[in-house]
């Protein structure tokens, strides 16, 4: 047997104990600006799991916002400027959460009460909390004063933005304890 297919079978054996070594990873987004009092929690078992997401965010209108993860965890300007666009590692166009091609840091909208708060969860295979092109770790999470068109809605802007418009806040996607 040639070196090559032994050292392929050497890692086809390893691979369900790669899998063990992988504690679960959690990440927090914590909003200090217009939406203070607003987090968002990540969870995701091993880097081949879904990344769980639940949110509570306050001080919202009534209705649909855009909710992103955007490319850069730079919070220096209050109106979110800095954090760049839609974390895209693949560089597709925007669209949806479900979408295959859209962009990674594409979560869609929440949706706020008439109270003006948001409570949500959801699992996505679109983001990673472990290394590699997926991960938002030190990016950010922003929500939007509009609703996102998910790619759809015809305007100069919705395969880039989703026409979400402003930037409400911003938060750092930053590990948290196990
Ligand atoms: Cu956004
Ligand atoms: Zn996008």
């Amino acid at each position: 047997m040639n070196q090559k297919i032994l050292n392929t079978l050497i890692a086809l054996l390893l691979s369900p104990l790669l899998l063990l070594y992988h504690t679960a990873m959690k990440a927090i987004a914590v909003f200090q600006g217009k939406l203070k009092g607003s987090h968002v929690s990540f969870k995701q078992a091993d880097p081949f799991s879904q990344v769980k997401v639940s949110g509570h965010i306050e001080n919202l209108a009534p209705g649909k916002h855009g909710f992103h993860v955007h490319q850069y965890g730079n919070l220096l300007s209050s109106d979110c400027a800095n954090c760049g666009g839609h974390f895209n590692p693949t560089n597709a166009e925007h669209g949806s959460r479900a979408g295959t091609n859209s962009h990674a840091g594409d979560l869609g909208n929440i949706t706020a009460s008439k109270e003006r708060f948001s409570t949500f969860h959801f699992s996505t295979t679109k983001i990673s909390l472990f290394e590699g092109e997926q991960s938002v770790i030190g990016r950010s999470l922003v929500v939007h004063e509009d609703e996102d068109d998910l790619g759809k809605g015809g305007f100069p802007d919705s395969l880039t933005t989703g026409h979400a418009g402003k930037r409400l806040d911003c938060a750092v996607i930053g590990y948290d304890k196990e």
